[in-house]
């Protein structure tokens, strides 16, 4: 119980001697006597030296924390988690800085407290919703106590060395925000085709001798093939300019509005669309020949290649990509335009904003 009667915070049923002390602690209270609790320790009263001493000892533990995460920023800048060996050194590092930091702040405080605040008894009292406004004043006188206690005031040494040791702890939350990667700015608008650029069938793109796309080459109706641009080697550029080519007969192709625009943006029936799902972006190559279906193997999206590769089952939202191409003097296939009709290449993403052709 405490002083003025009202409970302390604590488990199990009380004794009956307890609460009798309860009552009589009341009673006491009523009467607004108070008394040192018989377990409470002795009170310490500081030796102003001693203090001074202490006073050191605690701001060094909090330069140390300071230093720590100093140390924390700079390590963070020098190994960035990029492959797995960068990754298991920095992890490392930046644990221990925090370790460091964490104990660091934590010895200070705790010596704050054990070395340089009074040891009296505190009383917790319990209060019910709003507390009265005697007992908000009283919290007030307490809090001014307390902090007097604390000596923070008193202190400007320990109190701006442990503001100096949390303020790195305010900003790691910003610094790791580097993590989440460098903006897109207009990559997701933009692909490696150009006007004129020429084809070359899929996987011969390294080889010495890549394979040129002609009209000729490809002289079946139904037929699908993979295709690159010219030059490009780039892994993560071919990935974003990946075709499949497919012929079509040309009153296979409808007579909608997207069935126009197809055959606009094609030659004798070949047509070009780009070959990432604009779902989730997995590569498609499951061409039904006779129905005209391109399927998703992800999540079985189903694009009818014969209107403009409109969705016509699964979660994808908007058609695929098609390149307009032509036929240049030497009967090879070329892009005839920078830009996909569609919008951009690959999966939808929110601030792609309405379709467009804009994507050179
Ligand atoms: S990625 Fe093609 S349907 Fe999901």
């Amino acid at each position: 119980m405490t002083d003025n009667g009202q409970p302390r915070r604590h488990g199990g049923t009380p004794t009956s001697a307890e609460v009798a002390e309860s009552l009589a602690a009341r009673r006491r209270a009523e009467r607004g006597e108070r008394r040192r609790s018989p377990d409470a320790p002795p009170e310490r009263h500081l030796d102003d030296t001693e203090a001074k001493r202490s006073e050191r000892v605690i701001a060094t533990w909090f330069i140390v924390a300071f230093l720590a995460g100093v140390a924390f920023l700079v390590l963070y800048w020098i190994f960035p988690a990029g492959g797995p060996i960068n990754a298991g050194v920095s992890n490392k590092l930046l644990g221990g800085c925090l370790t460091l930091i964490l104990m660091s702040l934590a010895i200070g405080v705790m010596l704050w407290v054990k070395r340089l605040m009074p040891n009296k008894e505190m009383v917790d009292e319990r209060h019910e919703f709003r507390s009265s406004d005697e007992d908000r004043r009283e919290f007030g006188e307490y809090f001014v106590d307390t902090a007097e206690s604390t000596q923070i005031t008193k202190r400007p040494l320990l109190r701006r060395t442990l503001l100096l040791a949390a303020a790195p702890l305010g900003l790691l939350p910003l610094w790791l925000l580097r993590d989440m990667g460098p903006l897109p700015k207009k990559d997701m608008f933009t692909q490696p085709w150009r006007k004129g650029m020429r084809m070359v069938l899929a996987g011969t793109q390294d080889s010495d001798s890549p394979r040129l796309l002609k009209l000729t080459d490809i002289t079946d109706f139904g037929s699908a093939i993979s295709a690159v641009p010219e030059g490009i080697t780039d892994f993560n550029q071919i990935a974003t300019a990946a075709l499949l080519v497919i012929r079509l007969r040309p009153d296979e192709i409808q007579g909608t509005r997207r069935g126009a625009l197809q055959r606009k943006a094609s030659v004798n029936g070949i047509c070009a669309f780009s070959k990432i799902c604009t779902h989730a972006g997995c590569p498609i190559s499951l061409y039904q020949q006779r129905t005209h279906e391109l399927l998703c193997p992800c999540h079985q999206s189903t694009f009818d290649m014969s209107d403009g590769a409109k969705v016509v089952f699964g979660p994808a939202v908007r058609p695929l990509p098609q390149l307009p191409i032509t036929v240049d003097k030497d009967g090879y296939l070329v892009a005839n335009a920078k830009y996909f009709i569609n919008g951009p290449v690959g999966p939808s993403f929110w601030e792609r904003g309405p379709d467009r052709n804009t994507n050179g």
